[in-house]
């Protein structure tokens, strides 16, 4: 149904109509269009600008479109514009003319941003409760291997021996970052719109700090204007999403490459790789790959929104219609690839002996040298040089670093006496490296314990503001 036409002698072509209508995807805004009509008919009940009994009715009507809506007795139909116009036409099929009664003092313009901001918080603490179990997963899976021996890579070349559970963990921080973000996007988002009306406020005695109180909103607009035409909080969604993203497919590919054969370090669970149609033998990583994958179209997602806002002039422009597709998307992929990953990661084991072995190759105690003689007051610079010198020596003799005999330590240093070998070794570099939040297990523990406990409190804080959402929109 349209929601005009008075002033039109001719009705839209069907191109027009379908260039214009949004009901294909934005049907999904149903249940918080219906709730903040609530919001709106209590406003204008009391202003006096609808009887008690009218009020009761409408209240009644839009309840009843609530569980129809829900179980898909009422659905849109192929001439309803949008979700604003099906259901008032559902409201004016129960009521009549009184149906059309919630116009008063509200725009499609005030309405629309107010049901998307309602459902991006529902959606964005959906995501956040996903990440802290994400970053349960992880931290549980670090914790099985605090003790055990990798190779640290710089440049994915060998560069200091680390606690793998240390590898694993730096992973849980990432997550912990966009849970916050989250929580900081929440408070500016919590903004009730209802009452800018189409953009210049409304002369009917409207009140919006009600509004707000009663979608469970923190504040209400400032500006009018700005409340019909910010999509900041859609920018920022989509800035999010993808930051997740990126830490997805940053897991993505250390996955994938650490279960290639060359490196044959990640065992990936049979439950959670793919086979190959023609390969009898492949076992194939295509669900860190799509984490890396599907992260692309969170980015694009991102960059339509800002380049649909970027020349929009600062009120509401029929542009604005494309900011839900992208956000829908972004939100659905990520409800696909968390759990995925999640899983993955559960179920992932390490060839612990394979590292082990690998961990002081490729040179990577060379540092521990260069530190034992500054411990014994050698300038770093020289130190550095020194350590240096026996890496060169060692590529020279085809052999490891503690393999050159205290001859060959003490000729290229006279500070490199037998006692060296004390500190050439995987677990002593490891276990020295005591720094708040470094390598040594002592440490990885303590940062695991204390990430978890930081996750704890992320998942209280999201469990109480999702049940203050739900109690809202049952209201
Ligand atoms: N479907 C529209 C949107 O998503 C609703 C607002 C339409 N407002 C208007 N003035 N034409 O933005």
């Amino acid at each position: 149904m349209a929601l005009w036409g008075g002033r039109f002698s001719n009705k839209p072509t069907d191109a027009v109509f379908a260039l214009s209508q949004s009901i294909s995807f934005d049907w999904r805004l149903a249940p918080y269009d219906l709730r903040s009509s609530l919001a709106h008919l209590a406003v204008l009940e009391n202003a006096s600008l609808i009887s008690k009994v009218d009020a009761l009715k409408i209240k009644k009507a839009l309840k009843d479109l609530m569980s129809e809506v829900s179980s898909g007795k009422f659905l849109p139909n192929s001439q309803d514009e949008d979700v604003h116009s099906a259901l008032e036409r559902g409201l004016i099929e129960k009521l009549g003319v009184l149906g059309g009664s919630l116009r008063a003092g509200r725009s499609r313009n005030d309405q629309v941003t107010t049901d998307l901001r309602l459902f991006a918080i529902e959606h964005m603490l959906m995501l956040a409760q996903m990440l802290t179990e994400l970053v349960e997963v992880i931290l549980n899976k670090a914790s099985e291997y605090v003790n055990d021996a990798a190779p640290g890579f710089t440049h994915i070349q060998h560069a200091q021996p680390i606690s793998f559970g240390h590898e694993i963990a730096k992973h849980a921080h990432a997550f912990t970052r966009d849970i916050d973000r989250i929580n900081d996007w929440f408070h500016r988002t919590s903004v009730n719109s209802l009452g800018a009306g189409a953009l210049s406020g409304s002369s009917l005695k409207l009140d919006p700090g009600f509004a707000a109180k009663n979608l469970g909103f923190e504040r209400s607009f400032e500006n009018s204007i700005d409340a019909v035409s910010d999509r900041d909080y859609v920018a920022e969604a989509l800035f999010v999403t993808s930051l997740i993203g990126v830490h997805l497919s940053r897991i993505g590919e250390e996955w994938t490459l650490l279960g290639s054969t060359e490196f044959s370090w990640a065992n990936i669970a049979d439950e959670f790789s793919t086979g190959s149609s023609i390969m009898p033998q492949k076992k194939n990583p295509d669900m860190a790959e799509l984490a890396r994958g599907k992260t692309g179209r969170l980015i694009g997602n991102l960059m339509s929104v800002l380049a649909m806002l970027k020349g929009l002039p600062f009120a509401y422009n029929r542009d604005l219609q494309e900011d839900k597709e992208p956000l829908f998307d972004s939100l659905d992929t990520l409800a696909l690839v968390i759990p995925a990953i999640s899983g993955m990661i559960a179920t992932t084991n390490f060839d612990r002996a394979k590292m082990k072995l690998s961990a002081p190759t490729g040179f990577s105690l060379a540092t521990e040298i260069a530190d034992y003689l500054v411990q014994k007051n050698i300038p770093f610079a020289q130190a550095h040089e020194a350590a240096g010198a026996c890496v060169a020596l060692c590529e020279k003799l085809s052999c490891e670093l503690h393999e050159l005999t205290d001859q060959h330590f003490a000729g290229i240093h006279s500070s490199l006496d037998p006692a060296i070998r004390n500190v050439l070794s995987v677990e002593g570099a490891i276990a020295s490296r005591t720094t708040a939040g470094g390598t040594a297990p002592s440490q990885v523990l303590v940062q695991i314990s204390d990430a978890m406990k930081k996750t704890l409190v992320q998942r209280k804080e999201i469990a109480s503001k999702s049940k203050a959402f739900s109690e809202m929109m049952g209201a």
